[in-house]
C-alpha cells in the first residue's frame, strides 16, 4: 500500500503484466481507468513491459480505441495532458472486439494474450478488470476458467478486479462470492471499494497509529460519540435505473460508510499487512450490535428528496421525476443509522452515520465528539458551560484535519470561546491529479490486497444492514418524499440524534480553501 506521499514517488514500477479490461468501451474505462494508467505511467509506476488490452463489443481497431481514449483524457486533463507521455502509453494500448458472454471467443483471447506475452515480454501476468454489470461476473469468470486463464503457476499470476455492488443483500453477496470462488482462489480476487483508494481515508490509520498523542484518547473514556457524514449535493443523474434497485442504504452504508467506521474503530494492527488490517476491521464489524426489528424503527431513518432549491439557487426536481425512476418510487435517497459496538474500547459510544443525495453540500467528513470537561474549576467565573472538544477529519473536499477546543477570550473576565486548529493537505503536499484508482491498480499489480475487500468483509457489511433492509421492505415508507432538495435530509434524522440529547454537527457549506 502506498500510504506515504513521498514513498509513492520513490516506489518501484509494478512487475510486467497485461491489464485486460472487460467493458473497455464503457464510462469507467474512459473516466477512471485510462486517466489512472496515465498518472501511473507518468509517475514511472508501470513497467516497460506493460500492455492494456481493452475488450468490448464495439467495432473498433487499436487506432479507433486509442483515439477515443485520448480524446477524453485530453479534454479532462487540460494543460496537464502531455502528448509525449500519452504517446508512450498509447503504444501499449490494444483493443479486441469480443462477445463476452460467448465461451467460444475466449480461445481467441488466449491466443491474443500468448502473442502479447511473446512480443511484449509481459511474462504471462494478467490483471482482469471487470468493468461490466455484476450479472455478467459469473459467466465471464466461468469462461476465463474454462480456457485456463485464471490458472496461476509459480512463474505467473492471474488476478481479477471487480467493483461494487457486491450483491444487494447478504444472500446475493454470498451467491456472488460462490460464483467467483468456483474459478479462482480468494487471494486472486480484488474487490474495489473506491473509498479505500482515497488518501484521506487511508490517512485515518496513519493519523491514529503514527502519532502517539491521539491513541490514548481514542476510546469510550474520552469520546462521547462519533458522526460520519457522506453528503452529496448531486442527484441520481443518469443512474436512476440502478439507484431505484439500490437506494441510499445499499449504495453507501455496507461499503463506503462502514469502511470509514472500520478504520476509525479498529485496534492497532500488528503491521500494514493486508491480512492484519482486514482481521482488525472484521473484528470491528463483528462487534457492531445488529439492530433488532424494533430498533430499526428508532435507530434507522430513511428519506427521499422532493423538488427544492440548492444553495447556489439552482431549482432541482424531485427524485421521482428522474429518468428511470417510478413516479411513486419508495426508494430512499437518504439513510441515517445509529450503531453501537459491544467491545471494550467502544461500549456505550454511539456512531451516527448519514448519507444522502441532493443534500445542502457535497461533503464527506468524520467528526469525533469528545466528552465535556467538568466545569468545577470555573464555578466562580462567567463560564457556566463548556463546549465539547471536537476533531473533524475532512475526507473531501478541502481534505484536512480540524481540531476545535476552548480558549480564553482575551479580556478582564474569564470567558471561553471555541477556536479551531486546521491542517489542510494541499498546503503541505500540493494538489496532484488523481482519480483515486491509481493506488488500487498499482497495489493489485504488486499483489498487495491491503486496500481491497475480502469476501468475509463484504458479507459482514451486509449482515449489519440486513435487518434494516428487511424492516424497510416490510413497511413501505408512508411519507415519501420527506425532504426538500438542498436541505440536510428528513427531520426524522434530527429527531433520532436529538433523542440522545445530541445533534448533527452543523456543516458549513465548504468554501474554497485559500492558501495564505
Ligand atoms: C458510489 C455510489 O459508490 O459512490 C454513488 O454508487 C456515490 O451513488 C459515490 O455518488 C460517492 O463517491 P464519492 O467518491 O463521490 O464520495
Amino acid at each position: 500500500m502506498s500510504l506515504n506521499h513521498t514513498g509513492f514517488n520513490t516506489a518501484p514500477p509494478a512487475p510486467p503484466n497485461v491489464m485486460i479490461i472487460f467493458g473497455a468501451g464503457g464510462d469507467l474505462t474512459k473516466r477512471k481507468l485510462i486517466p489512472s494508467l496515465y498518472h501511473l505511467w507518468s509517475a514511472g509506476l508501470l513497467p516497460e513491459s506493460f500492455v492494456m488490452l481493452g475488450l468490448d463489443r464495439l467495432d473498433l481497431d487499436d487506432e479507433g480505441f486509442r483515439s477515443m481514449m485520448s480524446e477524453h483524457l485530453h479534454e479532462t486533463s487540460g494543460e496537464a495532458f502531455k502528448p509525449e507521455i500519452w504517446a508512450q502509453l498509447e503504444a501499449r494500448i490494444h483493443y479486441m472486439k469480443i462477445d463476452m458472454l460467448a465461451g467460444a471467443e475466449y480461445e481467441h483471447l488466449c491466443e491474443n494474450l500468448s502473442r502479447i506475452d511473446a512480443e511484449r515480454s509481459t511474462e504471462g501476468n494478467y490483471l482482469f478488470y471487470l468493468a461490466i454489470p455484476p450479472s455478467m461476473f459469473g459467466t465471464v469468470t466461468d469462461h476465463l476458467g474454462e480456457v485456463g486463464l485464471l490458472h496461476e503457476t509459480e512463474d505467473d499470476w492471474r488476478r481479477l478486479i471487480i467493483e461494487k455492488p457486491f450483491g444487494r443483500d447478504l444472500d446475493s453477496a454470498i451467491a456472488l462470492n460462490d460464483d467467483l470462488h468456483r474459478n479462482m482462489d480468494e487471494e486472486q480476487i480484488y474487490r474495489i471499494d473506491h473509498y479505500l483508494g482515497k488518501e484521506t481515508v487511508q490517512n485515518i490509520m496513519v493519523f491514529r497509529f503514527a502519532n502517539s498523542f491521539i491513541e490514548p484518547l481514542w476510546n469510550r473514556n474520552h469520546i462521547d460519540h462519533v458522526q460520519i457524514t457522506v453528503a452529496e449535493s448531486v442527484g441520481v443523474e443518469h443512474r436512476g435505473a440502478y439507484y431505484e434497485e439500490a437506494g441510499a442504504l445499499r449504495d453507501m452504508m455496507p461499503n463506503h460508510l462502514l469502511v470509514l467506521l472500520g478504520f476509525l474503530a479498529m485496534e492497532p494492527p500488528n503491521s500494514f499487512d493486508a491480512k492484519a488490517i482486514r482481521d482488525e476491521v472484521n473484528k470491528v464489524l463483528d462487534a457492531i450490535e445488529p439492530l433488532t426489528p424494533e430498533q430499526v424503527l428508532t435507530h434507522a431513518v430513511r428519506g427521499q428528496y422532493d423538488a427544492g432549491t440548492m444553495p447556489n439557487g439552482e431549482q432541482v426536481k424531485a427524485y421521482r421525476t428522474s429518468p428511470g425512476v417510478k413516479p411513486n418510487s419508495h426508494t430512499e435517497t437518504f439513510a441515517a443509522l445509529k450503531l453501537t459496538m459491544d467491545n471494550w474500547r467502544w461500549a456505550g459510544v454511539p456512531f451516527y452515520l448519514r448519507t444522502g443525495k441532493r443534500l445542502t453540500a457535497q461533503y464527506t467528513e468524520v467528526s469525533i465528539h469528545f466528552k465535556k470537561a467538568p466545569t468545577i474549576m470555573f464555578q466562580d467565573t462567567d463560564v457556566d458551560e463548556l463546549e465539547a472538544d471536537m476533531l473533524v477529519l475532512r475526507i473531501q473536499p478541502n481534505e484536512g484535519i480540524q481540531m476545535s477546543f476552548g480558549a480564553k477570550v482575551p479580556g478582564p473576565t474569564m470567558k471561553i470561546g471555541t477556536v479551531n486548529m486546521d491542517f489542510c493537505y494541499e498546503d503541505y503536499f500540493g494538489n496532484k491529479p488523481a482519480t483515486g484508482y491509481e493506488t488500487l491498480i498499482y497495489d493489485c499489480m504488486k499483489g498487495d490486497a491491503t486496500l481491497f475487500k475480502h469476501a468475509d468483509t463484504v458479507e459482514k457489511g451486509w449482515e449489519i444492514v440486513q435487518s434494516v433492509i428487511d424492516v424497510w421492505a416490510a413497511l413501505p415508507p408512508r411519507e415519501f418524499p420527506n425532504y426538500a432538495a438542498g436541505t440536510w435530509g428528513p427531520p426524522a434524522a434530527g429527531d433520532m440524534i436529538k433523542r440522545d440529547n445530541r445533534q448533527w454537527r452543523r456543516i458549513e457549506t465548504p468554501k474554497a480553501h485559500s492558501r495564505s
